[in-house]
C-alpha cells in the first residue's frame, strides 16, 4: 500500500492492520515517534493525520488511504524549526525527552486549531500527553510562548 508521510508518498508492504506507529518506526525509519503504552493512554506516539493530533498506536495502516501523515521529522527542519519547536528550545522543556515529540505534535495541532489558547485550553489539549519527568509547567510555558510568537507573525 501507499502512505503519505511528511509530504512524500511511500510504498510499504505491510498488513492493513499494522498500527501506523510501527509503519513509521520499523518500515520508514521515522523514529521520532515513540512507543509508550500502546493503548492511547500516554501520547508518546502522537503524530498528525490530516492535521489532527492522532495516537499512531491506534490507527491501522489500511485506514490511511489518501491521508497526510506528519511526524516530528516533518514539522520543521534543524535550520527552520517550527514555532513550537523553537519555543521548546527556548524553555528547555525536555528532560529525558522520551515523551517530547508527542508533546510537540500535540501542541502544534492545538495551535493550528486555536492560535491563542487560554491556560485552561492548553491544559485540556495537553492533558492526554504524559511526562514521567514532570515537565508540565515548562510545556505550558512553551505553548504560551509559541502562541505569542504566532500572534506576532
Ligand atoms: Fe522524560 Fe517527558 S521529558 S518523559
Amino acid at each position: 500500500m501507499q502512505i503519505k508521510v511528511n509530504g512524500r508518498v511511500h510504498d510499504v508492504d505491510v498488513e492493513a492492520e499494522m498500527p501506523l506507529l510501527w509503519v513509521l518506526r520499523d518500515e520508514l525509519g521515522f523514529t521520532g515517534v515513540k512507543y509508550g503504552c500502546g493503548i492511547a493512554q500516554c501520547g508518546a506516539c502522537t503524530v498528525h493525520v490530516d492535521g489532527a493530533a492522532t495516537r499512531s498506536c491506534q490507527v491501522a495502516a489500511g485506514d490511511l488511504a489518501g491521508a497526510e501523515v506528519t511526524t516530528i521529522e516533518g514539522l520543521g527542519t534543524p535550520e527552520t524549526l517550527h514555532v513550537v519547536q523553537r519555543a521548546w528550545v527556548e524553555h528547555q522543556v525536555a528532560q529525558c525527552g522520551y515523551c517530547q515529540s508527542g508533546q510537540i505534535m500535540q501542541a502544534a495541532a492545538l495551535l493550528s486549531e486555536n492560535p491563542a489558547p487560554s491556560d485552561a485550553q492548553i491544559d485540556e489539549a495537553m492533558n492526554g500527553n504524559l511526562c514521567r519527568c514532570g515537565t508540565y509547567s515548562r510545556i505550558r510555558d512553551a505553548v504560551r510562548s509559541a502562541a505569542t510568537a504566532l500572534q506576532g507573525s
